[in-house]
């Protein structure tokens, strides 16, 4: 004969714990595939983590783009033509004026990175078309040169630098 007491619960009780777990545990099982894909993404953004990207591969005239925190950003690696005009506009003369040294790293003119999100109502800008050799967004016509400032249209504002750096030559580090 079994007696009951909160002490002693019967093998009863045990089952019933035993299944609750087993169910709790499935729920976790099912839920577990969409947080798994949610969360590079996710920890990116809550952490602000930085990613790195090997440079090396971007022949000149070329770019890339690469996500950070769910931003598209686009590493363009600018011929000397493009390098040159650049410079030679009149900085007073922008609607949003920064010097094209302003966006780039001392000693690597080449590399221009920029977050390729349209200033006026956030398109994605498409690299290399445009009158000005760097950005054209095809939403309302925007474009940016091949420093990502605002040449013309309706943006107000450049493509943002985001922070970076240079670990090496080749190697960058965003965020
Ligand atoms: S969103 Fe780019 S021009 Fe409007």
């Amino acid at each position: 004969m079994t007696t009951t007491t909160a002490d002693h619960p019967t093998r009863r009780d045990f089952l019933l714990v035993a299944t609750g777990a087993a169910a709790a545990v499935g729920g976790v099982a099912s839920l577990w595939p969409f947080v798994s894909q949610m969360n590079p993404d996710a920890a990116t953004i809550a952490a602000g983590a930085p990613i790195e990207v090997d440079i090396a591969p971007i022949a000149d005239g070329q770019d890339i783009k690469v996500f950070w925190r769910g931003k598209p950003i686009y590493i363009m690696h600018r011929t000397k033509k493009q390098i040159e005009e650049a410079r030679a506009v009149e900085v007073d003369t922008l609607r949003d004026p920064a010097t094209d040294e302003s966006r780039v790293k001392d000693g690597h003119d080449q590399w221009l990175v920029v977050i390729g999100i349209c200033t006026h109502l956030g398109c994605i800008p498409i690299a290399h078309q445009g009158e000005y050799d760097g950005f054209f967004c095809p939403c309302h016509g925007s474009q940016y040169d091949s420093s990502g400032r605002i040449r013309q249209g309706p943006a107000p504002a450049n493509l943002p630098v985001p922070p970076y750096q240079f670990v090496s030559d080749t190697k960058i580090q965003i965020g």
